[in-house]
C-alpha cells in the first residue's frame, strides 16, 4: 500500500509551543514562547515587570517594598476608587490616597489564550484578577462600604501589554468611582524622551495649585517635576514617548473609555522624599503615563459593570 501521501500522525499543532504561566508565592508569571514576560503580584495585582523585545519595560524601584505593607513602587498599581488624596465631602473621604486596590490582596482567577489584537497567528496570555468587598480588610470595607468586583484582565502579547479593569456594582445602592493604571515606564534617561500627542489639550498642573493649562508643546520634554492630569483625550489617539534624538516612538499607549491621562515625574527632591523610591537619580529612568478616568467621578448603578482599560506597545 502506497503510504507516500498519508498525513503525519501527529498533528503540527501538537509541537507549537504554548505560553507557560507559573505561580510562586505571591506573583504570577506568564511567558510567551517568543520570550516576553509579565509579572503580576498579588498585592495590588501589581504588574512589577513586563520584559520585551528582550529587556525590562516597566521601572520597578530598588526600594520598592514587595511584602503587602505599602503599595508597590514600580510597575503598575492600579489606583481604585479615587485618585490621590480623597476629597474631604465625598464617600472615599476616609480612604488612603489612591485607594484600595493597590493596598490588597487579589485573588488569581486564571489564564485564558487570548487572541492577540495584532495579528491571530500571534500567541497571547491573559491573566485575570478579582477583588471583592468580601476580600477587603475591615477597615477598607468601612471606610467604602459598597458591594463590588473588579476583574483585573492582563494580557501579553508578542508587541503589547494590555491591561483591562471590569468594575461590578454587586449591590443595591449606586456608587462613585475613579480609576487609573499608574504605569511606570522605563527610560533611559528622561532628558532624552518626549511625550507627544498632548498638544492643545487641556491639563490640571497639580505642582501649581491644581490651575488648569493647555499644553502648547507638540512633544513634551520632562525637565523639572512634573505631575499633570490631561484632559478629555481621545482614547483612541496614542500617547507616545519618543526619542528626541530621533522621533523614533519608544512606547505607544491607547487607551479604552479612559479619557484622563497623568504624566508624573518627582524628579529630584520629591525622589529623594520619597523612603520607597531609590535610588535617588532613578528619577531620571522612569517616567509615568497613566492612562484613568480622574476628572470626575463615574457612577456604577446597582447592578451595572463599567469596563475600560489601556495596551502599551514598546520601541515600536
Ligand atoms: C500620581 C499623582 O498619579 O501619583 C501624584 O498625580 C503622586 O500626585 C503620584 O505623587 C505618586 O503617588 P503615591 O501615592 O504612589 O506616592
Amino acid at each position: 500500500m502506497d503510504r507516500s501521501n498519508k498525513p503525519s500522525a501527529i498533528g503540527l499543532g501538537a509541537s507549537i509551543p504554548q505560553p507557560t504561566v507559573s505561580i510562586k508565592d505571591s506573583t504570577v508569571e506568564a511567558s510567551l514562547p517568543s520570550g516576553e514576560s509579565a509579572t503580576i503580584h498579588l498585592y495590588g495585582a501589581t504588574v512589577t515587570s513586563w520584559k520585551a523585545h528582550g529587556q525590562e519595560q516597566l521601572f520597578l524601584s530598588e526600594n520598592a517594598i514587595l511584602d503587602g505593607s505599602k503599595p508597590i513602587r514600580g510597575g503598575i498599581p492600579l489606583v481604585f476608587p479615587v485618585f490621590g488624596p480623597p476629597p474631604k465631602d465625598h464617600a472615599t473621604s476616609t480612604l488612603p490616597q489612591h485607594g484600595f486596590a493597590r493596598n490588597s490582596k487579589w485573588e488569581y482567577l486564571g489564564k485564558s489564550s487570548a487572541e492577540s489584537a495584532d495579528s491571530q497567528s500571534d500567541q497571547a496570555v491573559k491573566l485575570d484578577f478579582g477583588l471583592s468587598h468580601t476580600m477587603l480588610s475591615e477597615e477598607f470595607r468601612k471606610a467604602w462600604p459598597y458591594e463590588f468586583g473588579l476583574v483585573y484582565s492582563v494580557t501579553l502579547t508578542k508587541n503589547s501589554l494590555q491591561t483591562q479593569l471590569q468594575v461590578r456594582n454587586e449591590g443595591t445602592q449606586n456608587f462613585e468611582f475613579q480609576v487609573l493604571m499608574h504605569t511606570y515606564l522605563s527610560v533611559a534617561d528622561i532628558s532624552t524622551i518626549r511625550v507627544k500627542n498632548l498638544e492643545s489639550k487641556t491639563y490640571i498642573d497639580k505642582t501649581r495649585n491644581a490651575s488648569s493649562h493647555t499644553e502648547a508643546s507638540p512633544a513634551l520634554a520632562i525637565t523639572e517635576e512634573t505631575d499633570r492630569v490631561y484632559q478629555s483625550l481621545d482614547p483612541s489617539v496614542p500617547i507616545v514617548v519618543s526619542s528626541a534624538a530621533d522621533d523614533q516612538p519608544l512606547f505607544s499607549i491607547t487607551r479604552d473609555a479612559l479619557t484622563d491621562v497623568v504624566v508624573w515625574n518627582p524628579w529630584i527632591e520629591k525622589a529623594k522624599g520619597m523612603a520607597d523610591f531609590g535610588p535617588d537619580e532613578a528619577y531620571k529612568n522612569m517616567i509615568c503615563v497613566e492612562a484613568g478616568s480622574v476628572s470626575g467621578w463615574q457612577t456604577l448603578e446597582a447592578g451595572d459593570s463599567w469596563e475600560g482599560g489601556q495596551s502599551i506597545k514598546s520601541r515600536l
